[in-house]
């Protein structure tokens, strides 16, 4: 690392660093907003927002057409922020001089002087580290093709200790499209735990790449039996994967919802998001074991203790709460 924290790859951060990050997270939810609004007579959020006075995080998503497209990553990061009383600027190409020709890394170089950190999506694999080499200001990675979202496993891992599961001995299974970078970084992220076990089902052309293997303890099949294998393998985690089109992978599948009934009782139901009406009726989110939309809001409170770290005030925040 060159002196500033990047946030590249789920595999990059331990147990430990994930420990620490969800203490902090744990401290910081109720500032997050996202049960009720935050109760502006404790003077901690003031002391809070007072750290973060000045700070200006920039968001760009890039990509054309709706490769970089997001509603989750994008606008929890900006709460976050907001919420840690700094300041956003929202960045996308279309309305910028990228539309007058220029350059991806001219136009960082300038952003850079803007801003104290990045949160950076791109459509290329690797895209987010070529703009870090560029940058001085440290860069989150918020998705780079189908290669990683490191801060999606993050909020994955904590959504999962907030549901009662422990990460050693997990028994998770992956579901739908399984070349993208959430699982990806699921898998990196879990590679720092002990016993874990990993089931992918697969649609055809969307397999998990072999070099992603958590090596000894992956099995795979087809989604074809997928309510009989699930119930063989007998989860803690139903990881559910839309197709991601919009990054050139191909498949359908379309669950119905007769099939609520026959998933194994026990395992409770994760996702991403977005989840397209075709492959994940409505109904599905009726059910007590999903739960997903309570996973997307840990997504604030992880994101809060993340940017405290990348800016480097993680020993001011924890020192409020002594
Ligand atoms: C995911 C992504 O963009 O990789 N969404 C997200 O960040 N919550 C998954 C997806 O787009 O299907």
């Amino acid at each position: 690392m060159n002196g500033k924290e990047d946030v590249l790859s789920a595999a990059d951060f331990d147990r430990k660093y994930l420990e620490r990050l969800f203490g902090l997270a744990d401290k910081l939810e109720p500032y997050s907003g996202t049960r009720t609004p935050p109760d502006t007579s404790d003077p901690r959020y003031h002391e809070i927002r007072k750290i973060f006075a000045g700070h200006q995080l920039c968001s760009a998503f890039f990509g054309e057409g709706n490769s970089s497209a997001s509603t989750r990553t994008k606008r929890s990061f900006e709460l976050a922020m907001k919420r840690l009383g700094g300041g956003v600027i929202s960045f996308s190409e279309k309305g910028s001089s990228i539309e007058k020709g220029e350059s991806k890394e001219r136009t960082f170089r300038n952003l850079d002087s803007y801003c104290d950190l990045f949160i950076i999506r791109d459509r290329e694999e690797g895209s987010v580290a070529q703009a870090a080499s560029v940058l001085k200001k440290p860069v989150i990675n918020g998705g780079d093709g189908n290669n990683e979202h490191p801060t999606q496993w993050f909020l994955d891992a904590y959504s999962m200790q907030k549901f009662g599961l422990e990460l050693d001995g997990l028994k998770i299974a992956f579901v739908g499209d399984l070349k993208g970078r959430v699982v990806n970084s699921n898998i990196k992220g879990l590679s720092h735990y002990r016993g874990v076990q990993v089931m992918g089902l697969y649609i055809p052309g969307c397999e998990l790449p072999a070099d992603r293997w958590l090596k000894s303890s992956y099995q795979e099949a087809s989604m074809q039996n997928y309510v009989e294998a699930l119930n063989d393998f007998n989860p803690d985690v139903i990881y559910w994967c839309r197709v991601q089109k919009n990054l050139g992978n191909e498949g359908e599948y379309s669950i119905s919802p007769g099939d609520i009934e026959k998933l194994p009782k026990k395992a409770v139901w994760m996702h991403p998001q977005p989840i397209p009406d075709k492959e994940l009726p409505p109904e599905f989110d009726m059910d007590r074991r999903a739960l997903w939309f309570k996973q997307a809001s840990y997504g604030v409170p992880v994101r809060m203790a993340l940017i405290a770290n990348v800016l480097g005030y993680a020993d001011n925040v924890e020192w409020l709460f002594k």
